[in-house]
C-alpha cells in the first residue's frame, strides 16, 4: 500500500514537472529549424527569455542537459528556448550573406521569431531577452547580437568566433568551413569589425547587447585569437576600452578581462582549457551578467 502510494506520488510529480518540449508553429521559419522550449512550473511575473544554442554535431536535448540550466530556470522563473538545426553538421548559419543580415531570411530570423512567439504567449519581458551558446552556438550568439541588437539585451559566447568571421565561407562546420577563421587567421581592427557588425543591420541607431566572451587558451579547434578579435569587435561597438584583469575569476585559472566598468563587455580567458569552455560550471556568472 505504502509502495503504491509512493509510486503514485512519483508519477504525479513526473507528470507535472516541466521539461523541454518542441513547439511546431512559432511563425516564419525560413530555414526550417526546430524550436524547443522550457517553461518552468513557476514562472516569474514577466519572465526573462534565454536562448540556448548548441554546437556543431550536437542537438537541442543534449545541449539542454549539459547546460544544467533547468535548476536556475526553476529557481528564477525564466524561460529557455533551445533551437535545433540539422543542416551543415548541425552548425548554425553564421557564414552566408542572408544569415548575416537583419531580416535576411537566415537562421537568426527563425530564432528571433521563436523569441517573439514566446514573449507574446507568456507575457515575457522584451527587455530581458538573452542568448548564450557553445562553439557554433557561441558564434550564433555573436551573430544574433549583431543582426538583432533590438531584440537581445545581452549575450554570453562560449568558445565562438566574432560576428562576421566566417562571412563568405561556404560552410560553418569544422568540415565545410574555410579554416582561416577557426585557425585565428582572420584579424581585423576594432573599426573594421565594427563596420561589419553595423552592416548586418544598416541604419540601426539603438544600443547593442552587453557581451561576455569566454574562451580557452588551449583551444585547438576554434583558436584563442578568436577571443581577442571578438573583444576588439564589441569593444569598438560599445566604445569601451580594456580596464583591468582579475585572476582566478570566476574560478581558478580563469582571468576576468574587464572593459570599461564591466557592464557592457567582459572577457573570461580560461588558462589551459580547450574546446569548449563549459557553460555548466559558469551559469551563475552568466546569469548575474544578464541580471536574472
Ligand atoms: C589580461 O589577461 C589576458 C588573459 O590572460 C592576457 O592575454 C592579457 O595580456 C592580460 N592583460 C594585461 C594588461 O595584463
Amino acid at each position: 500500500m505504502l509502495l503504491l502510494f509512493l509510486a503514485a506520488t512519483v508519477l504525479t510529480y513526473v507528470a507535472h514537472a516541466a521539461s523541454l518540449v518542441p513547439v511546431a508553429d512559432f511563425g516564419a521559419n525560413p530555414t526550417n529549424i526546430a524550436m524547443n522550449i522550457y517553461v518552468p512550473d513557476k514562472l516569474a511575473a514577466s519572465p526573462p527569455v534565454v536562448v540556448l544554442l548548441h554546437g556543431c554535431m550536437s542537438a537541442a536535448q543534449s545541449m539542454w542537459r549539459i547546460s544544467r540550466l533547468s535548476t536556475f530556470a526553476d529557481q528564477k522563473g525564466f524561460i529557455v528556448i533551445v533551437p535545433g538545426t540539422t543542416k551543415d553538421f548541425n552548425c548554425w548559419e553564421v557564414n552566408t550573406a542572408k544569415g548575416l543580415k537583419h531580416g535576411g531570411g537566415g537562421d537568426a530570423d527563425g530564432i528571433v521569431n521563436m523569441v517573439k512567439w514566446t514573449l507574446a504567449k507568456y507575457n515575457g519581458d522584451p527587455k530581458k531577452v538573452f542568448s548564450t551558446g557553445i562553439s557554433s552556438g557561441g558564434m550564433m550568439t555573436n551573430v544574433l547580437a549583431a543582426t538583432y541588437p533590438d531584440v537581445f539585451a545581452a549575450g554570453a559566447v562560449f568558445s565562438g568566433v566574432p560576428a562576421g568571421c566566417l562571412a563568405g565561407s561556404k560552410g560553418a562546420s569544422p568540415i565545410t568551413a574555410d579554416p582561416a577563421c577557426a585557425d585565428g587567421q582572420i584579424r581585423k581592427t576594432g573599426e573594421e569589425w565594427g563596420a561589419q557588425v553595423r552592416d548586418m543591420y544598416p541604419g540601426y541607431q539603438g544600443s547593442y547587447p552587453r557581451m561576455q566572451i569566454w574562451h580557452g587558451t588551449a583551444d585547438s579547434l576554434v583558436t584563442y585569437p578568436n577571443m581577442v578579435e571578438a573583444l576588439k569587435e564589441w569593444s569598438f561597438i560599445h566604445g569601451v576600452q580594456f580596464a583591468k584583469n582579475t585572476t582566478d575569476t570566476p574560478q581558478r585559472a580563469y582571468t576576468q578581462m574587464m572593459y570599461g566598468d564591466g557592464t557592457q563587455l567582459v572577457g573570461y580567458s580560461a588558462q589551459g582549457v580547450g574546446h569548449t569552455v563549459p557553460l555548466s560550471s559558469n551559469q551563475q556568472t552568466v546569469l548575474d551578467f544578464f541580471g536574472i
